[in-house]
């Protein structure tokens, strides 16, 4: 285990802070949520030079949906018309989707769009780019829960087996490495129900910048502390610095 960690491997993002950049400017709501979607474009497009393999980005939470209903809506309809936009480029750019989240809330056409996207973008080998959707990490907890007590029940898996890997398995995140290094813009100091499981060991990382601010430098900066961080998972710091396990 490497003392002092070069680059995340998995980097997760809370984008926040769409709503306080367009109110500022006395625009709509959805004005941040457009240019928030631009600052996404652009971290999205530069994170495979940074040897970075997942992005996973919170775009709309299980919560969101309690927001008034123009502004559901209204991010409803950008992230229709987002994807359209920007498959077929994702595509050549060799970027593989996946949604995580209860997509059931969804218009059927967005949802057969999102099932497409994926399909579509399969292949892609640069970077693998989650997009949390109607998600919650509860929500994830509870639908592993539930798919744990199916296989136990139909006899597929014994009480006795269920461990940590076991859980994994069953959560929409299933099979990805936890984040190394998790980014929340927008100022506040809190997780906000994203990848409850999975950012156990994360490296924590708060900005002040709203999320359409936030550009490539802002970004870089993060990797930077990243990079100042020591990973100890739980041993002490002689352990990790010596590399050993025990
Ligand atoms: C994040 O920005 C985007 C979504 C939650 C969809 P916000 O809309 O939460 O922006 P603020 O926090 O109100 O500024
Ligand atoms: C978290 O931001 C969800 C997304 C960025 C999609 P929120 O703005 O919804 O979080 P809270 O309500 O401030 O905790
Ligand atoms: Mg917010």
């Amino acid at each position: 285990m490497a003392a002092i960690p070069t680059e995340p491997r998995h980097v997760a993002v809370i984008m926040d802070g769409n709503g306080r950049w367009a109110r500022h400017r006395g625009l709509p709501r959805s004005a941040g949520h457009q240019a928030g979607l631009e600052a996404a474009r652009e971290i999205v497009r530069q994170a495979p030079q940074h040897g970075i393999q997942i992005l996973s980005l919170f775009a709309f939470s299980s919560e969101n949906w309690l927001r008034p209903k123009t502004e559901v809506h209204a991010l409803i309809r950008l992230f229709g018309q987002a994807l359209e936009q920007e498959i077929d480029r994702l595509v050549q750019n060799g970027i593989q989707i996946q949604f995580i989240g209860d997509r059931s809330g969804f218009p059927g056409r967005l949802q057969a769009a999102m099932l497409n996207a994926e399909t579509v973008s399969g292949d892609g080998k640069r970077l693998k780019l989650v997009i949390a959707v109607g998600y919650g990490g509860r929500w994830d907890l509870c639908q592993a829960a539930r798919m744990l007590v199916r296989r136990v029940r139909d006899g597929t898996l014994p009480e006795d087996r269920i461990d940590e890997t076991e859980f994994e398995t069953c959560l929409a995140t299933g099979g990805l490495p936890d984040p190394d290094l998790f980014i929340r813009t927008g100022g506040e100091r809190r997780i906000s129900n994203f990848l409850l499981w999975n950012l156990a060991y994360s490296e924590l990382y708060f900005s002040d910048t709203l999320w359409p601010d936030f550009t490539v430098a802002h970004f870089e900066e993060a990797l930077n502390d990243y990079r100042g961080r020591q990973r100890r998972f739980g041993r002490t710091p002689g352990q990790v610095r010596c590399g050993r396990q025990a």
